[in-house]
């Protein structure tokens, strides 16, 4: 069991490629902490330098109370799931299971008990004798996962374990890692790059753009209060829809003017916007917090919104709407009776409630 910290870690590869730029962050024992980024952002490279597999460029990681800089991977206590799984073909599954108890010199009795007590929790002990060409995706997965088991570390990093997979599989995998860790009460680092694992599988996401942390928040305070821009487009789907336009004041209350149309600001967002009266800003709503006036009983007047329907998409559970402004493409979430017709005019309702501002320069949330 351990904390894992990261102090001002930067890793800067050969031709100054500035992968990992001066990350702080504090895994707590026993937490399920997601790094989730797009391709590029350094997520694999800050996973690697916790492992030991990367030098780190500067700053400190710590294991426990122990600084690890120094300390060989071997011998820091943590195992990773690489997204390819790096089975040893000669070798059974037992065999696989097996090989890093055997280099560590553990009793043979013992590495048999950890192996079947692994392969029981993951249900692969009727496969213990086969080799990995003779197992699905899925089933060298869990392989990959048993050989991390076997060796108790302190804490589990996952690498993108999961991508190899097909969506079914992927969802099924995902609930069963999420199983295990409240079973087996480890430290877990989760790397990914699919938001929808973030969401449902962390404790807390720290998430990741050029190298550098935007936020570190469980998932529901990322989705509600994201610190950014980039943050709000990149956790949910479909993502945040953005609009620009300006905050207007009239009569003492505030507005945003979109250009083709106006939404009447909630009183508790005033204070925050009262700085931008009358300049650029950005504003966000998500899908779901747009309704198709139709089934809204009284909506107020001033959170309507008229927009063309471009398509829509019968999901089953819900529609997908595609609508513009005259501005601005967007989409909207609604219930699954909703057939608007395409290419005229509709009236939305604006859940004003629920809206973002940010700064328009800076990407900064405002409120
Ligand atoms: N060995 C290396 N030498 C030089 N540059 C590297 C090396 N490994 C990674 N990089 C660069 O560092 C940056 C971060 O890479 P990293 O693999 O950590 O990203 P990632 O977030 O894991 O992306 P993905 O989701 O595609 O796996 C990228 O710009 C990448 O090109
Ligand atoms: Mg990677």
């Amino acid at each position: 069991m351990a904390q894992v910290r990261l102090k001002g870690v930067t890793k800067v590869y050969p031709g100054n490629v500035r992968a990992v730029e001066s990350i702080n962050l504090g895994v707590e024992n026993k937490e399920f902490m997601v790094l989730v980024g797009p391709s590029g952002c350094g997520k694999s490279t800050a996973l690697r330098m916790i492992a030991g597999l990367e030098e780190v460029t500067a700053g400190d990681i710590y294991i426990g109370d122990r600084r690890v800089n120094d300390v060989p991977a071997k011998d820091r206590d943590i195992a990773m799931v690489f997204q390819t799984y790096a089975l040893y073909p000669h070798m059974t599954v037992f065999e696989n299971m097996a090989f890093g108890l055997r280099l560590r010199h553990i009793p043979k009795s013992e590495i048999i008990q950890r192996v079947n007590d692994a392969a029981d929790i993951l249900g692969i002990r009727r496969l213990l004798n086969r080799k990995p060409r003779e197992l699905s995706g899925g089933e060298r997965q869990r392989v990959a996962v048993g050989r991390a088991i076997v060796r108790k570390p302190v804490a589990f990093l996952f690498d993108e374990p999961l991508s190899n997979l097909d969506a079914k599989l992927r969802g099924e995998m995902r609930t069963e890692i999420h199983k295990l860790h409240i079973r087996l009460q480890t430290t877990v680092i989760y790397v990914t790059h699919d938001q929808v694992e973030a969401m449902t599988m962390g404790d807390r996401i720290a998430v990741m753009r050029d190298g550098i942390i935007q936020q570190v928040a469980d998932p529901i305070t990322v989705y509600d209060r994201p610190a950014n821009k980039f943050v709000a487009g990149f956790i949910g789907s479909p993502p945040m829809n953005f609009m620009a336009g300006r905050v207007a004041k009239k009569d003492g209350r505030l507005y945003f003017d979109e250009g083709k149309f106006v939404v009447k600001i909630v009183e508790d967002m005033h204070s925050a916007l009262t700085p931008y009266i009358g300049k650029e800003v950005v504003f966000g709503i998500r899908c779901e917090d747009i309704y198709d006036k139709l089934f809204v009983s009284e909506a107020p007047p001033e959170n309507i919104v008229r927009v063309t329907c471009e398509v829509y998409e019968p999901m089953g559970s819900e529609v997908y709407l595609y609508l513009d402004t005259g501005r601005h493409s967007f989409t909207a979430r609604v219930g699954a009776h909703d057939r608007p017709k395409v290419n005229q005019d509709m009236d939305l309702v604006f859940d004003m409630s629920k809206v973002h501002f940010f700064d328009k320069d800076s990407e900064e949330t405002i409120v």
